[in-house]
């Protein structure tokens, strides 16, 4: 079975829609460890809930974020993952710790890349007046929040929109898309080919995801 390490530094929203798709499943695969950088963190909860095994790493016990990242790099490895997830991860990463896992690290970003890059992306298009904003899953590439796109949901920005509205419309999708994209990286139906990423078989120029979801 297709095994997944998450990494999480807060609520586990994410986190928990990937479980339940397991649990439905909607993936054939298993969380084999869940990782945070953040003592409190819900993501935690979620998972020991769930009888994931998790473990949360201090970052004040590491005098640089290269000792950090080449230390979590090796508890991830020990777990020879297919894919490492990052749901709401909020440390950025470093160039060695995204070499190791090159092709195999995706995260989910609370716009669509490249508008509204780093944090606070959902107050940021608030705040920017845009009339479309949204959610987009990619690999990570040593540029932040910028490798090549696997699959985006677009909604609209109201007038009257407040960041915490905004951000509860994206998740919708975020929640939707996060384990469908997992889904078909796992099925193998994932080619990247330089920036551009092709689903085999899927449907692509559907609103307001593209390409179209499949099981969520
Ligand atoms: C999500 O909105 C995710 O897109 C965002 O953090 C939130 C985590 O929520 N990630 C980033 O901004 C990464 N740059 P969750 O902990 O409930 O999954």
């Amino acid at each position: 079975m297709k095994n997944i390490v998450v990494l999480a530094s807060g609520r586990g929203s994410n986190l928990q829609a990937i479980i339940n798709a397991i649990k439905e499943k909607k993936i054939n695969a298993k969380i084999s460890l869940v990782l945070s950088d953040k003592k409190e963190a819900n993501a935690l909860k979620i998972a020991s809930e769930n009888n994931i095994k998790s473990k949360f790493i201090d970052p004040s016990f590491f005098a640089s974020r290269e000792g950090y990242d080449i230390y979590i790099a090796e508890l991830i490895k020990k777990e020879n993952p297919d894919l490492v997830v990052l749901a709401g991860y909020m440390r950025i990463l470093t160039d060695k710790f995204i070499d190791s896992f090159e092709g195999k690290l995706i995260n989910i970003h609370p716009s669509l890349i490249p508008a509204f890059q780093g944090l606070k992306a959902q107050k940021k298009a608030v705040e920017y007046g845009a009339k479309f904003s949204g959610c987009t899953v990619h690999f990570v590439t040593k540029e932040l929040d910028n490798g090549p796109i696997i699959i985006q949901a677009v909604v609209p920005v109201l007038p009257e929109d407040t960041e915490k509205e905004l951000s509860e419309r994206i998740l919708f999708y975020e929640h939707k898309i996060y384990p469908q994209a997992i889904k078909w990286i796992l099925e193998d139906r994932v080619i990247i080919e330089g920036r551009k990423v092709v689903i085999k078989n899927a449907k692509y120029g559907t609103l307001p995801v593209n390409p179209a979801l499949e099981d969520f």
